[in-house]
Parts: C-alpha cells; sequence; structure tokens
C-alpha cells in the first residue's frame, strides 16, 4: 500500500515560505537559516523553489532520489530541485505544455549546477534506447564544452558562467528528448585581454596549457607555461579543486561525443593558441615625419608564430596594426596608429576573435543536436543566465547583466500572477486584486526606444563629432532626469545635487532589487565593440577554414558601409527575443541564494541572503502568492490528511471528497472567511489555519497512536494467554498419558511373569511326552535302517556281479571292433603311402627338370648350395611345423605329427622318444612323494602282471586306494582298529573259500608293515594274524578271476592252520602292496609269486589243487568256487569272449 505524504510530514521550519507565519524578512530569513542547517537546501514559495548552495556534496542528488521523487506529487515530498523538474516534465509529456525552466540568482548561487541537475533528472527519468541515449549524452555532454569556453574562475565563483545561456531541450510526443538548441548571450570577453586582481581568463586557456600533449604544444607553437603569455593571468592560475589537465581530457572527450571532427578541434585549438600568441605582440612608437609616431611591431616572432598558425601573410596583419583604412563613400584614407591604438586594435582582435569563436562552438554544438524531424516538438526550456550584479564599480556589463534580469523578474510577475489568477478562475473563486511593485517602469529607462538609455547611447555612438562617455553621461542627464528611477549628480534633478555617494562620472538606477550606480567610463567603447576594418580584412585573408568563416565582414567583395549593430542593440534585440519566447511557455522558477562569500560550506551570512532575498523580490513573490489564499490542497490528499479531526469522516468517507471536506471544515467550526471551496481544491486564507489542523492533527495521531498500541498490546497479551492455556493443556494431557503408560507397563510386565511361568510348565510336560515319542520313533527307524541295509547290500552285490558280466561282453566287443579299425587303418595307410609316392615322384621329376633347364646357368657349386638352402629351408619349415603341431603334454598321448620327408625319418623318431622323454619328465617332476609312491605301486603292479594275468589291464585304470574299509574312522571297526598297534596300509573285505565246500565267508583282510590280519567281517575279531616274514609266496591264475593263495613257511607260527585260498575285487592291488611291504619286512628282494592255471594250496595237513577253468560266459557272476574231490578245487572263470 503507497503511503500518502505531505510537504508538511517532518518539516524543518516551514518548507514552502507561503506558510511562514509571520511574515517578515527576519523570520523569511531566520526559515531559510534554519532549513540551511539542517542541510534542507531547498524551499519552496508556492510553486518557486529557493535553492541555497550547500557549497558541499549532499547524498540528496542520488539514483534512488530520482525514483522518490519521479512521478509524485510537487507537494507531497519535501521541497527538492526534482520536485520541480517532475513537475515540468510530467506537464510537458502529459499535458503537452511547453515548459521553461528559469534559474536566477548571483554570481556563485549555483545556477548552473541546479541547470545540470534538471537536465539529468529529466534524462534519467525520460525514455532510453539507443538513439534517444546518443541525444541525451551530446545535450549532456554540450555543458563541458561550453563551460571550457565560457567560464571562468572569479573571485565569486570558481567555475563562473561568463555567459547567459539558454537550452530549448526538444521532445517527441513521447516525452523522449530528440533534440535541442542553445542560445548564448553576451559573453564577457574583455575578460580575455584583462582579468581582475584573484581572477582568471577563461578556463579552456589553462587547460589547454596544462592537458595538452608535448606534441599538440609543439605543434601549436606552445610552451607549457602561463608566464609566458601576457593575456593569462599569473596570481590564482591554479584553482583549489580544478584540475585543469583532467579537464582539458574531459573536453576533448565530450566534443568528440557531441561529433566535433578532429580537424575542427584541431582549428579551434589553433585558435586558442593564436589569441594567447596575440597577447604577446608588443607595439613600440617610430616617429615620422609628419611629426605623429607610429606603431611598429616591437619583437615580430610571436606574430610570425600566429601567422603561421592561422595561415595569414604576416606583412598584412603587421601593416593592419600600424594603419587603419578609413571607407567614406567612394573614398579611402588611410591613417596611421599610434602604439595606444595598436594595443587597442590587438585586443579588440583578441576579444572578437575569442567571441566569434565561442558563437561558432554553440552554432556547431546546435548543428549536432539538433532534431532531426521537422515535426512538431515539445519543449522544456532551461535558462542560466548571469544574475542581478551590484559590484563596487559597475560597468557597461553589469548594466546590460541587470537589464536583462530586470525583465526576467518582469515576465516573473506577469507570469506569476498571471497563473495565480488563471488558477482563482479555473478553481471558480473570486479574483481580489493583488497590490505589487511593476518593474516594467524600470525597463522602459533602460530600453524605451525614443529616451531609453540604450538608445542614447546608441545615438551617443552614432552622432559624429567628438564623443566620449561623458557627451553620453551629459545626454542622459538631460534626457532621464525627470525618470524616478534614475538619478545622477548633475541632472536637473536638484535632488541629487549634494549626494556624495552619487560621483559625476556615474548615474545610479534604482532597480527592482536595489540601486546600481554605474561608471560610464568605457561604456562608448564597449558599446561600439569597434574593430577596425584592416584587422577583420586581414582575418578574412587568412588561409584557415575557420578563421575565414568567423571574419564574413572582411569580404572585400562584400564591403559594408554601414556600422555593425552596437553591443547595447544586439543584446536588448536577443532578450526581446528571449522573453517573446519565454512568455509562450509555462515558466517553472528556481531562485538560487548564496548562503556566503567564502565559498565554504555550512556558513550562512545574515546579511549576504538578506540582500540576495531582497533583490530577487522573494518577499514580494511571498506576498503575491498569498494575496488571496496562502495555501490550498485538492480534496482528495486535503480529506485523507484530515479525516481523523472529523467522527463523521473517520475512518472512511463513503460520499464526494468536496461534502467530505466540508462536513470536515463544518465540523472544525472554521470560520467561513478562513477557506473557500474551488472546483477541486480547498484553498485556506491563512497559514494559522493550515498549522492550527496541522495540530490538531497531530494530537489526534498521537491519540490514535496510543489507541493503536492500545489495541496491539491488548492483543498481544491475549494471544500470549490463550498460547499458555493451550500449553498448560497439552502439558497435562501428556503428564496424564505418562503416568497412565507407566502403570500399564507395570501391569503389562507382571502379567507376562506369570503367563512365562504358566507356559513354561506347560511346555516342560509337552516336551517330555515329545521326546518319549521321539524316541520310540527312532528305534523304529534303526530297525527299519539296519533291515534296509542288508537289503541294499545284497542287491548291491547282485548289480556288481551283473556289471562284471556286462563288462566282459563289452571288452570283447570292443576287441572285435579294434580288430576291425586296424584293418581298416592299415588299408588307408597303405593308401596313402602310394598317393605320397606318386606326389614325391612327381615332385622329382619336376625338380629333375628345372634342374636340367638351369644348369647351364648356374657354376658347378650353384646345385650345392640350392641344395644347402632347400635343406635349411625344409629344417626351418619342419621345425617350426613340429613346434605348431606338437601333441598334447599327456605322457600317455601317442600321437605324433607325421613325418613330412622320408630323409628326416631317424631324426622324427629320436626327436619324438625325445619329446616323451621330456614330456614324462615333466610330468613325473610335478609328482608328490604320495603319488610317486602310487606309481611305484603301480609299476610294479604292472611288471609283476602285465601279460601274465587277464585281470591286470582291468586294474590299471583304477586307483589303488589302500583302506577301503576306512578302518579308523569307521565306529564299527573301532576295535580292531583299535587292536593294530601298526599303520593300517589295506584293508578290504575279501572272502575266505573254505576247503569244505568251495563257498566264500567275508573276511576284513588288513595289511600293516609287519602282518596281514584276517578278522570277521561283523564282529572285526581278528581271526588270524600272520607275520609277513612268514609268507612264503602268493599264487594266482593266468585269468580274470580274484583268486589268490597266500602259502606260508614250513614251520612258522601262521602255518599251522594252513595256507589261506581268498579272493578279492583288489586282487592286483593287495598281490603288489604285499610284495612290496612283503619284500622290506623280510628283508629280501622280492616275494615269490606264481602266477599259473593250477597250483597246490596246504590245507592244515592236506595238499589240495587249486584248477582254474574256462567256463561258459555268464551274466552278473565272477568266478565260482567248487570242491570236486578231497585234493582238487575247481574255479571255474567266465569267458571275457
Ligand atoms: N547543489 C549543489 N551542491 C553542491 N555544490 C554546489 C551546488 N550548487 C552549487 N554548488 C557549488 O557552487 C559552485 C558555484 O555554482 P555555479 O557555478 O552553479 O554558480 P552560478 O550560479 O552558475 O554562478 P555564475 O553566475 O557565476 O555562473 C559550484 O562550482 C559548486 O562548487
Ligand atoms: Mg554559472
Amino acid at each position: 500500500m503507497e503511503v500518502k505524504t505531505s510537504l508538511l510530514d517532518n518539516m524543518i521550519g516551514v518548507g514552502d515560505m507561503v506558510l511562514l507565519e509571520p511574515l517578515t524578512e527576519d523570520s523569511f530569513i531566520e526559515n531559510l537559516r534554519n532549513r540551511f542547517d539542517h542541510n534542507e537546501i531547498y524551499t519552496y514559495i508556492g510553486s518557486v523553489v529557493i535553492s541555497m548552495n550547500p557549497y558541499r556534496s549532499l547524498p540528496i542528488f542520488t539514483p534512488e532520489k530520482v525514483e522518490e521523487y519521479r512521478n509524485r506529487n510537487f507537494y507531497e515530498l519535501s521541497p527538492h530541485i526534482y520536485a520541480l523538474a517532475d513537475e515540468a516534465y510530467r506537464s510537458l509529456r502529459d499535458q503537452d505544455k511547453d515548459q521553461c525552466i528559469l534559474i536566477t540568482g548571483e554570481s556563485g548561487a549555483g545556477k548552473t549546477e541546479a541547470s545540470k541537475l534538471v537536465m539529468s533528472y529529466v534524462a534519467a527519468v525520460c525514455g532510453k534506447g539507443q538513439e534517444v541515449n546518443k541525444v541525451k549524452e551530446q545535450l549532456l555532454q554540450s555543458n563541458p564544452v561550453l563551460e571550457a569556453f565560457g567560464n571562468a574562475k572569479t573571485v565569486r565563483n570558481d567555475n563562473s558562467s561568463r555567459f547567459g545561456k539558454y537550452m530549448d531541450i526538444e521532445f517527441d510526443f513521447k516525452g523522449d528528448p530528440v533534440g535541442g538548441v542553445i542560445s548564448n548571450y553576451l559573453l564577457e570577453k574583455s575578460r580575455v585581454v584583462k582579468q581582475p586582481r584573484g581572477e582568471r581568463n577563461f578556463h579552456i586557456f589553462y587547460q589547454l596549457l596544462s592537458g595538452a600533449s608535448d606534441d599538440t604544444l609543439r605543434k601549436l607553437k606552445l610552451d607549457r607555461d602561463f608566464s609566458k603569455y601576457n593575456y593569462l593571468s599569473l596570481d590564482s592560475a591554479n584553482v583549489n579543486g580544478l584540475d585543469d589537465a583532467a579537464n582539458f581530457r574531459t573536453v576533448r572527450n565530450a566534443m568528440q561525443i557531441v561529433g566535433f571532427m578532429e580537424d575542427e578541434v584541431q582549428s579551434v585549438l589553433e585558435l586558442v593558441a593564436a589569441v594567447l600568441k596575440l597577447g604577446n605582440i608588443e607595439f613600440k612608437p617610430e616617429s615620422r615625419s609628419n611629426g605623429y609616431d607610429e606603431s611598429r611591431v616591437k619583437d615580430k616572432n610571436d606574430l610570425k608564430e600566429m601567422c603561421e598558425l592561422l595561415g595569414i601573410e604576416q606583412s598584412v596583419l603587421e601593416r593592419a596594426f600600424s594603419y587603419r583604412t578609413v571607407e567614406a563613400k567612394l573614398e579611402k584614407v588611410s591613417t596611421t596608429l599610434n602604439v595606444s591604438q595598436a594595443y587597442y586594435a590587438r585586443d579588440a582582435l583578441a576579444k572578437n576573435l575569442y567571441s566569434r569563436l565561442f558563437s561558432w562552438l554553440v552554432t556547431r554544438i546546435n548543428e549536432s543536436i539538433k532534431a532531426q524531424s521537422k515535426t512538431r516538438h515539445k519543449v522544456m526550456g532551461v535558462l542560466d543566465i548571469y544574475g542581478f550584479e551590484i559590484f563596487e564599480d559597475n560597468s557597461f556589463e553589469q548594466f546590460i547583466i541587470n537589464y536583462c534580469n530586470e525583465k526576467l523578474q518582469q515576465i516573473f510577475i506577469e507570469l506569476t500572477l498571471r497563473e495565480e489568477q488563471e488558477e482563482y478562475i479555473r478553481e471558480d473563486i473570486e479574483w481580489t486584486n493583488i497590490e505589487y511593485f511593476n518593474n516594467a517602469v524600470i525597463c522602459d529607462l533602460i530600453e524605451n526606444n525614443q529616451n531609453g538609455i540604450l538608445a542614447m547611447l546608441d545615438e551617443e555612438c552614432l552622432r559624429p563629432g567628438t564623443v566620449t562617455d561623458i557627451t553620453f553621461l551629459d545626454k542622459l542627464n538631460t534626457v532621464c532626469a525627470e525618470h524616478q528611477h534614475f538619478e545622477s549628480r548633475l541632472s536637473k534633478n536638484s535632488k541629487f545635487l549634494t549626494d556624495h555617494s552619487l560621483p559625476h562620472s556615474c548615474f545610479r538606477i534604482q532597480h527592482y532589487a536595489g540601486k546600481v550606480l554605474y561608471r560610464v567610463e568605457g561604456f562608448m567603447d564597449k558599446n561600439n565593440d569597434l574593430l577596425y576594418r584592416d584587422l577583420s580584412q586581414a582575418m578574412y585573408k587568412a588561409n584557415h577554414k575557420l578563421i575565414k568563416q568567423l571574419f564574413p565582414e572582411g569580404n572585400p567583395a562584400k564591403v559594408n558601409l554601414k556600422r555593425p549593430p552596437t553591443a547595447g542593440f544586439q543584446f536588448k534585440h536577443s532578450v526581446g527575443t528571449l522573453m517573446r519566447n519565454l512568455q509562450t511557455k509555462n515558466p517553472n522558477y528556481i531562485r538560487c541564494v548564496k548562503p556566503n562569500d567564502k565559498k565554504a560550506p555550512r556558513i550562512f551570512t545574515d546579511s549576504l541572503v538578506r540582500h540576495q532575498v531582497a533583490y530577487l523580490g522573494l518577499m514580494e513573490n511571498v506576498r503575491v502568492r498569498r494575496a488571496g489564499y496562502a495555501y490550498r490542497q485538492a480534496y482528495e490528499p486535503c480529506l485523507e490528511r484530515y479525516k481523523m479531526l472529523c467522527k463523521q469522516t473517520w475512518p472512511h468517507w463513503k460520499g464526494p471528497t468536496r461534502e467530505g471536506v466540508e462536513v470536515l471544515m463544518a465540523d472544525l467550526q472554521v470560520s467561513t472567511e478562513e477557506f473557500a471551496y474551488g472546483n477541486s481544491k480547498i484553498f485556506i486564507r491563512n497559514p494559522r489555519t493550515l498549522f492550527s489542523l496541522e495540530e490538531k492533527r497531530r494530537g489526534c495521531l498521537e491519540n490514535l497512536a496510543a489507541l493503536i498500541q492500545k489495541i496491539y498490546r491488548g492483543w498481544k497479551c491475549r494471544t500470549h494467554f490463550l498460547l499458555l492455556k493451550r500449553s498448560q493443556v497439552v502439558v497435562a494431557a501428556w503428564y496424564r498419558r505418562y503416568a497412565q503408560q507407566k502403570k500399564y507397563t507395570q501391569i503389562k510386565s507382571a502379567t507376562i511373569m506369570v503367563q512365562s511361568y504358566s507356559r513354561g510348565w506347560k511346555a516342560r510336560k509337552i516336551l517330555r511326552e515329545l521326546k518319549h515319542q521321539k524316541r520310540c520313533e527312532e528305534a523304529a527307524t534303526t530297525i527299519a535302517a539296519y533291515w534296509h541295509g542288508t537289503q541294499a547290500r545284497r542287491e548291491l552285490r547282485r548289480l556288481k556281479e551283473e556289471a562284471r558280466n556286462k563288462h566282459a561282453v563289452s571288452v570283447i566287443w570292443a576287441g572285435w571292433q579294434g580288430t576291425k579299425a586296424r584293418r581298416e587303418l592299415k588299408r588307408l595307410k597303405k593308401e596313402a603311402r602310394r598317393r605320397h609316392a606318386v606326389a614325391v615322384i612327381w615332385a622329382y621329376w619336376l625338380g629333375l627338370k628345372v634342374r636340367r633347364e638351369y644348369r647351364k646357368f648356374f657354376r658347378a657349386n650353384a646345385g650345392r648350395k640350392i641344395y644347402s638352402f632347400i635343406m635349411q629351408r625344409l629344417m626351418q619349415k619342419y621345425f617350426l611345423g613340429l613346434k605348431r603341431d606338437l601333441p598334447s603334454m599327456s605322457p600317455i598321448g601317442g600321437s605324433w605329427p607325421t613325418r613330412p620327408y622320408r630323409f628326416l625319418d631317424t631324426a622324427h623318431t629320436e626327436l619324438r622318444s625325445i619329446f616323451h622323454h621330456w614330456r614324462c619328465k615333466k610330468y613325473r617332476s610335478r609328482f608328490t612323494d604320495e603319488r610317486k609312491a602310487v606309481f611305484e605301486e603301480k609299476l610294479q603292479a604292472s611288471e609283476i602282471f602285465k601279460d601274465k594275468k587277464a585281470l591286470y589291464p582291468s586294474s590299471v585304470g583304477q586307483p589303488f586306494r589302500g583302506d577301503y574299509l576306512e578302518i579308523s574312522k569307521n565306529p564299527k571297526y573301532q576295535k580292531l582298529s583299535s587292536a593294530m598297534d601298526e599303520k593300517v596300509l589295506l584293508a578290504d573285505v575279501v572272502n575266505k573259500i573254505n576247503r569244505a565246500n568251495g563257498k566264500g565267508t567275508a573276511r576284513i583282510f588288513l595289511l600293516t608293515k609287519n602282518n596281514f590280519v584276517l578278522a570277521d567281517q561283523k564282529t572285526g575279531q581278528v581271526k588270524a594274524s600272520v607275520p609277513l616274514p612268514d609268507l612264503a609266496s602268493i599264487s594266482v591264475s593266468t585269468q580274470n578271476d580274484g583268486f589268490f593263495a597266500l602259502k606260508l613257511k614250513e614251520g612258522s607260527a601262521g602255518a599251522t592252520k594252513g595256507d589261506f585260498l581268498l579272493s578279492s575285487e583288489h586282487l592286483i592291488e593287495i598281490i603288489t602292496k604285499l610284495r612290496r611291504t612283503g619284500a622290506t619286512a623280510v628283508n629280501h628282494d622280492h616275494l615269490d609269486i606264481d602266477i599259473s592255471d593250477e597250483f597246490l594250496v596246504q590245507f592244515k595237513q592236506d595238499k589240495v589243487c587249486v584248477k582254474f577253468v574256462q567256463g561258459a560266459p555268464k551274466n552278473g557272476n565272477g568266478a565260482s568256487c567248487k570242491r570236486k574231490n578231497n585234493r582238487l578245487l575247481e574255479v571255474s572263470v567266465p569267458s571275457t569272449a
């Protein structure tokens, strides 16, 4: 929500002088001082802004401030120059009213700064865009250029504008700047040749000498030394706070932005240099025969350099300083110039040169900044003109300046009154005539065409005969004597005859702002502004583009015998144009006031301000403004501001705002003479009434504040209380919950305890029952398991028998297949050999043919070489092929690449055997000791049985496991195992053949290092334990059966029961192990192994022959033993075929 504020808020003193009560000069000045002390440099008189120069930078011109004042009503915020600029810009943009901003005040009061602030504000708030920004930048950058050439340090102001400036800024329908036009008024050109004590020439001279590069200075024939130039005063060449060198760069940059071409800048600087050179030209008298002195240039060096700079022929200029040609009708008369006339001519030339250069600059800038389109533009004019000047010694310039200010005051009064009157008419309020001082009479004294002072001056200048400043004063004394604002000692008005404050050579004018005494000396000269034609012709002849342009009257083809218009006439004319221009626009005033003479911050010199307040006519201004109604305000803000003073309007008024204000005023019982209702505003006659309203409002605001505080505090306490109450409920609820939770936890744990005891008791009971049940089930299972075990073993035996039979069949079948395959292989080999023989014979035949063909080309040893080469190649090929096709590293791998050439036969066979040995070695080197032992056993088995017993081939693939019964691990044989005090080398189940019936009984056969043991298979009871040395020999058949007889030495301890006839599935292993162990035990090389199909076995006293016969092939059953008679046991071995 936007907060509506007013000028009346937080005012220091009064922000608008119209509200000053009581209105006296003292209170006026006191108010200014009060505000100035609080850094409030702006104060209003209605819509006029009084600006006090702070002489220091205040933080009130920031971009934030621009935003604050943007689009706000004039009286809404505290007084500020931005408020005026905003008001002017908005009425230009929105109401299509051309505006002018008139800035007046004495030298150093801050006019130029104010004009720049207005321009920068407008630049900040108007539209943006590339084109618009360029225009803005050019308009703003015209200031540094004009200030460099038109400003100078004076005793009053370090940057005093020595010309008047009016700038029209043109805007398009959107309010965007499109261009501008600058008018300049009366440059103080006398400063070029002479400066009062403590002052300087125009800034550009010092800037050029300080800031230009050495190269530029050389080109301009200048030295970087102020003291070398007569036209530059030395006493204040350097000004504190002014950096001439930096400013020179700024100016050059600004010229570039404005649009000056490089050669134009150069020409301008050449002219500036030429003026400095001109000042150094000095003259000496030379006596002539006619008795008169004639001037001659003393030292021609400067003259020469100046002529070189401007492209002027030296002799022409030299002559122009010595002679003067006067043309009258058709006659030309040449007269000599004496030294003082020569100096006069030189200075006149310098002044003209510089002032014309300045005017050219303005024209050139105008060319750059002029609006491009021809359509009508809205215009905002900014007038920064020298203020009223009252010095001790006032001359022609002050007279002209003060005349201009009279004119401005006149238009100010006229426009203010007109505006006031227009507002009354607009608002339908009765107009009461206002008494005010009209300075038209003073303007008339100066500008009247018949007997005005300027007209008199011109008349005197044109009059033939001797005319001096004194004759001009005489004329005034006669013509203006009766005028009430003209005072002179020698006038016919006897009143001033004895006035000693009025010297004889002076006249005094009572300006609206005070009396000013003018010394007439120099009036005629300055008004004439005479430049000898010889000089202007010399300038025209210059070979310099710019100089030629500046002196068009020097063109001999356009000789004009008419005198050029006088300075006074020109000024009057331009002021007239300006006034007419201003009258067409809506005026906005900024009245600048200087707080002290010291250019220092925070000092407020009462007398100085009082003087300015007087001559600016500020009191007059307030009176005019207050003549009718002192204060006015639109109904809406008025009602908004004071509505709290009346119950009907507070807090909201529903009806039209005017009626609201009427109700309010009636309720407040304000006297009806004190205010009037306009169409859109209420007019308050007396500031007192406004202040009483303000007073009431302040009181009311305090009450409202207390009320708001009261309600707020009540609300805060209530909210706090409610919060406490809610919190208490929450805390209580939490506590109750906590207590209940605790109680519940205790009950719950007690219940669980009771429950657990009861459940434990129940569970133990069930467990007992279950254990009993399980034990019963387990007993049944064990019984079933034993039964199943017996069944399974029986089945296993049957299956083994069957498998053995099947195996025998497959061995016979494999043998037959092998025979068939070998026959086929033999046939294929024969065929291959035949084909190979054919290929070899063919190759030999080809070789022979080639050799026969090429023999003639080779020497005798070529054949040998070819032979050894071919051999090498063949060997190489052979070895590489061998390397690529090497067979597997398995020692039983039988493959070997075929021999490629017959001559390699032996080598090939040899290599095969070497390779085989080598891979066997590799294979062996990987053996562990256990593996080695196993292989040794296998080797021994082969030595014993290979090709001797038919069972042997089937045992080769079976590993020798030794302990088949795992005697030490199996709990069944625990007893047996513990009875053995040696390591068991072999444990297997064997069948012990009963001599009575030839049937076998299962026995456990154990072999240790020194004994072999036979034990009962079921009980593990040792039936026989025979030391190995008692073993004499072993007999086996040649056939594929597992029967073997262990024959004991006669007379040994074990031999009492006789030999053992046993059968085993692991016959080969048992016998091999028996032989190895037996050999070690008895410490002799071998145990006799008898392999034959018939051998004798000693059973107790009887010797029984065991005979092996081939039986028919039987499925599933192995060899069977039958007793034939007392002396013969026949073992029938099923045939394998
Ligand atoms: N608003 C301001 N803030 C800070 N300093 C200011 C302000 N206005 C003026 N000044 C100071 O006062 C000096 C004189 O101001 P300025 O040149 O505007 O005076 P002027 O009225 O144009 O004088 P003249 O008539 O001699 O040209 C400035 O150089 C600056 O130092
Ligand atoms: Mg100025």
